[in-house]
């Protein structure tokens, strides 16, 4: 009796290791995340692809963004740099308002679960097989499910002011930005010769879309450095965006297009399956041990009486 209840918590035990053993395995990523980073920027810059004429079909389902043709296709337009969608800074006051949502819930998601957003399975309005292979894909799911943040740690939600120390991010500055954009963030004109937008410019206007920049890099020149590579924390992301709100502006009337609350850091969909399976898991231990050590008790005790003749 006593050994068959110890075979069975032994066979349970194994089978629930190689449970926990197999969702581990599955649960790797796989793909390179900075540069699935850069398809979410442009997908059609990163990857060289030629942008479809017309506007994404799902376009139509909205009325209140008035753009159209090739930058309806990208990810940012429709989900935000802030990967919050209208819960962001692409909320109801914004030109860029689509009232989509964001793919914020993608965190912590396994492999499959954001796979079908881009083979049609998940809605066939929003399939990518035209246009991504499978590596590209595989990067741009890695992205989604390990990179994204909460843009409030970095950004004021409200002023588009960068929470980071601008002291701190000179000295960022000076070393790992300055031999491109400048001394004062002017030697890229971001905008053109009689209007021209510099770095300054662009990190007050658009600070959602700064970080994700810094983070990242740019599709446009891959020589710009990617935080995420140089393994950059993200106060020190904040630090430098800060420093480069300071910097010379090209156009100073211009101001954030969308300082709109986006309320607070949502914690609650982080947790997914293998914790559970871990708990129960460990549960099933606890339990063991407690029988293993029940019935090694009662062994001591059968061996120190002595035995009636
Ligand atoms: C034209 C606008 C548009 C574009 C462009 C677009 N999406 Fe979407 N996306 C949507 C809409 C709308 C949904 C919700 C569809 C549904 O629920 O059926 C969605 C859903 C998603 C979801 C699922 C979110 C969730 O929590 O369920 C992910 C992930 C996603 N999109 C990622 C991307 C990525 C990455 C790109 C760029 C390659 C992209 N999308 C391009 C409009 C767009
Ligand atoms: C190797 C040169 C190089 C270095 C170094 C570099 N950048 Fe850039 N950066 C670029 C180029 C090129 C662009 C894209 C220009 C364009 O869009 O016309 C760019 C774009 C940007 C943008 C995007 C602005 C926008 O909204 O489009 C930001 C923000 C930025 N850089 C910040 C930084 C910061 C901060 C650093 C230092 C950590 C840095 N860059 C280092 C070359 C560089």
């Amino acid at each position: 009796m006593k050994r068959s209840v110890g075979f069975l918590f032994a066979l349970l035990l194994v089978s629930l290791g190689l449970l926990a053993v197999g969702r581990a395995w599955t649960g790797q990523v796989v793909g390179d995340a900075v540069r699935g980073g850069r398809i979410y920027d442009n997908w059609i810059l990163a990857l060289d692809r030629a942008a479809p004429a017309d506007s994404h079909p799902l376009w139509s389902t909205q009325d209140t963004n008035r753009n159209s043709g090739a930058v309806t296709w990208l990810c940012t337009e429709c989900h935000g740099w802030d990967y919050k969608g209208a819960e962001g800074a692409y909320g109801q006051f914004s030109s860029h308002y689509t009232g989509f949502k964001g793919v914020m819930g993608m965190v912590g998601a396994s492999q499959q679960e954001v796979l079908i957003w881009f083979n049609g399975t998940g809605n066939i309005s929003h399939d990518f097989t035209a246009f991504f292979d499978a590596e590209d894909v595989m990067d741009l799911v890695a992205f989604l499910r390990t990179r994204q943040v909460d843009t409030d740690l970095m950004i004021d939600a409200f002023t588009g002011r960068s929470l980071g120390d601008p002291e701190q991010g000179r000295s960022l500055y000076v070393s790992g930005c300055e031999g491109c954009h400048g001394n004062q963030g002017t030697l890229i004109n971001f905008g053109n010769e009689a209007q021209p937008l510099y770095l300054a410019d662009m990190t007050v206007v658009d600070p959602w879309r700064s970080v994700h920049k810094i983070r990242f890099g740019t599709p446009l020149d891959l020589r710009m450095p990617a935080a995420e590579e140089l393994g950059w924390s993200l106060s020190r992301v904040a630090d430098v965006l800060a420093y480069a709100q300071t910097l010379e502006r090209g156009n100073p009337t211009l101001r954030p297009f969308n300082p709109v609350s986006s309320g607070g850091i949502v914690v609650e969909s982080q947790g997914r399956i293998p914790p559970l399976i871990w708990a129960t898991f460990i549960i099933f231990l606890i339990i063991a041990a407690g029988v293993a050590y029940d019935y090694y008790q009662q062994r001591e005790q059968r061996r120190s009486t002595p035995k009636k003749r």
